[in-house]
């Protein structure tokens, strides 16, 4: 068919654009708004002005690279929601205009289909090892935390969701109590490797069936940290890599133990993560582990693929695509999770 697919995604604090062509993955570049580290969190007023700026130069490029022209392109995919709506709302005009300029369909993808559907990019001369329907995916970001039953590409079931904060959240809010700069997940997740998982315990949350919370556990590391300082006003600096190894330990019980139970309870074992936190490489080594003690099979995806990108809408586009499930010009962006 050759459909060249361009994907747009702006939810939150990246811009991204990616190219397709039908599945096979041409280009996907990613444009990190540094403005937030010093506020230590997304800002979101300053994050659409962020997106403003970095839309078109990033759109550009992520064609360039894909080889084509601009006129080659024949569908143009964009996240619709969840996010911040300021920064949404960039992402959206640009692809309305786009398809108005050009005369060709608009599709709005939900955010967090996406990333479950970042495991179908092919990318060149790589094995395509996919998942079969119906298989799990544990979807963890900065926003979200979900089990998900996938059934096929547009039909997916939340089994289980976090009550509280999200996974990504959880990580972040102990950095930021450990004074690390955000987002704190990815140095967590490095300092971690030099830290003992079980020097320090903590709470974890009491919750029956596939729920999450998180908000407990940051409260216990809060109470624990705010004792120790009081003894010796060093102790983060002098145990950080402990307490970094024994918060990611902690959190990544809680998920795969839900995971667990989440196979035990639908007979599932074909078993994918997804999602910002799905870069953990501890999350990613008790995933393998899993794999191999229970039997499960599964997909993991590529580190570029983990956190926000275009290319994940972009093979959504595609997916919706194949179905004739277009959007129009007056489609508008959603902030909260539509996913039930
Ligand atoms: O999916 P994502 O890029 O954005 C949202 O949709 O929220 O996820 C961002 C989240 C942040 O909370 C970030 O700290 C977390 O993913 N994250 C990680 C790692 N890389 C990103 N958490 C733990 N370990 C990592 N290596
Ligand atoms: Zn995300």
């Amino acid at each position: 068919m050759d459909l060249y697919i361009l994907g747009i995604e702006s939810s939150c604090d990246d811009t991204s654009a990616a190219v397709l062509k039908d599945d096979l993955l041409l280009s996907n570049v990613i444009a990190n708004q540094e403005i937030h580290y010093k506020y230590g969190g997304v800002v979101p007023e300053l994050a659409s002005r962020a997106h403003q700026q970095s839309i078109i130069p990033v759109v550009d490029q992520a064609i360039r690279q894909a080889g084509i022209t601009r006129d080659q392109i024949q569908l143009i995919a964009f996240t619709q929601g969840p996010g911040l709506l300021g920064s949404l709302l960039v992402g959206i005009s640009f692809a309305k205009a786009f398809a108005l300029a050009k005369g060709i369909p608009l599709v709005g993808c939900d955010h967090m289909q996406a990333h479950v559907l970042a495991h179908f990019i092919r990318k060149p001369n790589q094995e395509y090892r996919v998942p079969s329907f119906p298989f799990l995916c544990l979807t963890v970001s900065g926003g979200h935390t979900q089990i998900v039953r996938v059934n096929d590409y547009d039909s997916m079931e939340v089994i289980g969701r976090t009550i509280d904060d999200a996974a990504g959240e959880a990580f972040d809010k102990a950095a930021k109590i450990m004074g690390l700069p955000y987002p704190g997940g990815p140095i967590i997740d490095h300092l971690a490797h030099r830290g003992n998982p079980v020097a320090f315990s903590f709470a974890k949350p009491m919750i029956t069936g596939l729920n999450f919370s998180f908000s407990g556990l940051k409260t216990s590391f809060l109470y624990f940290l705010r004792d120790q300082l009081k003894e010796n006003p060093f102790f983060i600096n002098e145990h950080l890599d402990d307490l970094c190894a024994s918060i990611q330990r902690t959190i990544i019980e809680i998920l795969m133990d839900k995971l667990k139970k989440a196979v035990e309870d639908t007979g599932i074992k074909e078993v994918a993560i997804a999602g910002g936190v799905s870069a953990n490489s501890g999350l990613r080594e008790a995933l393998n582990l899993a794999g191999r003690e229970y039997g499960w099979n599964v997909f993991i995806p590529e580190l570029a693929f983990t956190t926000d990108n275009a290319a994940m809408i972009a093979i959504n586009g595609y997916f919706k695509y194949k179905k004739g499930n277009y959007s129009s010009q007056d489609v508008t962006p959603y902030a909260r999770s539509r996913m039930r």
